[in-house]
């Protein structure tokens, strides 16, 4: 006989023993719904922090390359140039001018045409200034592309760089090189445009249109000035309106013995730079137009410096070379092409790109800084010129 209590009792203890299993089922459950979730979530964070350090990488080399690259390929034009929003239109206006025979070279072969939208004889001054190099007789000519209507920049550099003439002894002369506004204003702008001229004798125009694609032309319509209006200047150097100039560390460089009268070009040295090829990509430059993917050695645009020989040389070799609106790559394709080789400065690091700011010691010793503003430059000049040693 089962006494009904045991009975009872066992039941109870059976009750427990399942009631203990299912629990322990449910936690067995709970630990393996917590182990995946962890691992998810451990796996989640490996991935992410992997992928966005690579990402990171890639994000800051690229904003380096781009800030590099647009030093590299660019001049320096106001904001209002800097991006231009029909690059790909006049691009394909450009590629569309290829083809079509033109009668702009009587001799040129008609399907020659196209390769001389750079040539700079296909331009005619609208403004020249051609006493000024008879009358100075300059040992430098400072040439600055700048955009027409900047002329917060060209008076900033009229007051600091520009502004001597004479620097140890040698004559300095500085202009300025612009194309045709093609903005709205165009006759007030250039009615202004004649009276600061006749205050100042220091601008250069030509009757190409002031595009930020037009650069090239900018460049080569500065080289054949120099070479018919100024031959007798010993050096030039094409420096951007945001360019801050240590003058007298320039003169000096000149003056170094071992310099080269001749052939001579030199700045901040580009090696093997790949060319551009993404079509949203401003310094974008189609295969049509430059097949290699890298450029010759050049020196970077922000300014350059070369003997007075080489202008004449660049304007001919230029007949025979494509243009791409990438201006001084493609004055380093003049230089492959006249078989001359770019030359390093004596003292590299005088020529710099990026400044973290304005350091008094580190100014009195450089030949070049990319400025963010003319402000700047009137600022930094003025603290640089100020009594007492620099470091
Ligand atoms: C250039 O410097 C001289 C003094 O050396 C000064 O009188 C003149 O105003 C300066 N020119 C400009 C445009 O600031
Ligand atoms: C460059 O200048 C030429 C001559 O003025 C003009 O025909 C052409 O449209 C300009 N190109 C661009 C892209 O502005």
């Amino acid at each position: 006989m089962v006494d009904p209590e045991t009975v009872v009792r066992v039941k109870w203890f059976k009750r427990q023993l399942v009631d203990k299993s299912i629990h322990q089922k449910k936690s067995f459950f709970h630990f393996w719904f917590q182990f995946l979730l962890l691992l998810c979530l451990v796996l989640f964070v490996l991935f992410y922090t992997l992928s966005s350090s690579s990402r990171w990488e890639s994000f800051s080399l690229h904003k380096h390359y781009q800030r590099w690259f647009s030093r590299t390929n660019q001049i320096n034009l106001p904001p209002a140039y800097k991006v231009h929003p029909k690059h790909k239109v006049i691009l394909n206006e450009i590629q569309q001018t290829t083809s079509p025979p033109s009668t702009v070279l009587p001799t040129v072969a008609p399907t020659d045409a196209y390769y001389h939208q750079a040539y700079a004889r296909n331009y005619h001054f609208t403004m020249e200034n051609t006493e000024v190099c008879k009358t100075m007789n300059p040992f430098l000519v400072l040439m600055v592309p700048v955009a027409p209507h900047n002329v917060a920049a060209r008076d900033a550099i009229r007051q600091t760089w520009g502004n001597n003439s004479l620097v140890q002894g040698k004559v300095v002369l500085t202009l300025f090189m612009l194309g045709l506004s093609s903005g709205a204003d165009v006759e007030q702008l250039q009615e202004r445009l004649k009276q600061e001229n006749l205050q100042h004798h220091d601008l250069i125009q030509s009757d190409f249109r002031d595009t930020y694609l037009n650069l090239t032309i900018k460049t080569m319509v500065i080289m054949d000035w120099l070479a018919t209006r100024c031959p007798t200047a010993a050096y030039a150097m094409k420096i951007d309106s945001d360019m801050f100039l240590n003058i007298d560390n320039l003169l000096i460089m000149l003056q170094k013995p071992g310099i080269p009268k001749t052939n001579y070009l030199t700045g901040m040295l580009m090696w093997n730079r790949p060319v551009v090829r993404s079509k949203n990509s401003k310094w974008y430059v189609s295969e049509e137009l430059y097949p290699d993917s890298t450029y010759p050695t050049y020196t970077l645009g922000m300014g350059y410096v070369f003997s007075n020989d080489l202008p004449g040389k660049y304007v001919e070799i230029s007949k025979s070379i494509k243009p791409f609106n990438i201006e001084d790559a493609y004055i380093g394709m003049c230089m492959k092409k006249l078989g001359l080789e770019v030359t390093s400065p004596p003292d590299p690091s005088q020529f710099r790109a990026y400044n973290t700011g304005y350091n008094r010691c580190e100014y009195s010793k450089v030949i070049t800084y990319i400025l963010g503003s003319s402000q700047e430059l009137v600022k930094y000049w003025t603290d640089l010129k100020k009594p007492g040693p620099p470091c």
